[in-house]
């Protein structure tokens, strides 16, 4: 896995590693909204189910519907969020859909304990002061 910059500074320096919090806090939720500084459509959700952690996009495809707020279900050993507005259903490690919908996804890492999200600007579990 390649690494980042480590550079946690800025909210469009380029896609690096973003610290999230220790996976012992993380961990003891199905589900967290991080939430992006770029705006709305940029938040990003995190799960942990079956002891992995798993990030994409936090609005659906479709029509924008919560993800985080989605069913989990594994089918031939493959986990999947369903959307709660129409039911579109997204692959946790790939986003791919049953549908020709993709959903975007993040590259996930522990280090330290620690969480890490690789993506494109700040994330934060806590929602950014408009300016
Ligand atoms: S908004 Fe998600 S399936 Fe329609």
């Amino acid at each position: 896995m390649a690494s980042g910059s480590g550079d946690e500074e800025g909210d469009t320096d380029g896609v690096a590693w973003r610290l999230i919090e220790p996976a012992s806090e993380l961990s003891k939720k199905r589900c967290r909204l991080l939430y992006s500084p770029l705006g709305h459509d940029a938040d990003v959700c995190l799960f942990y189910v079956k002891g992995e952690f798993f990030a994409m996009d936090a609005r659906c495809a479709h029509s924008g519907g919560p993800l985080c707020e989605g069913d989990i279900e594994e089918a031939d050993g493959v986990l999947q969020v369903f959307c709660p507005w129409h039911d579109y259903n997204f692959d946790l490690r790939t986003g791919k859909s049953g549908t020709s919908l993709k959903q975007q996804v993040y590259e996930v890492k522990l280090e330290d304990g620690n969480v890490y999200v690789k993506h494109a600007g700040r994330l934060s579990l806590k929602p950014f002061l408009k300016t």
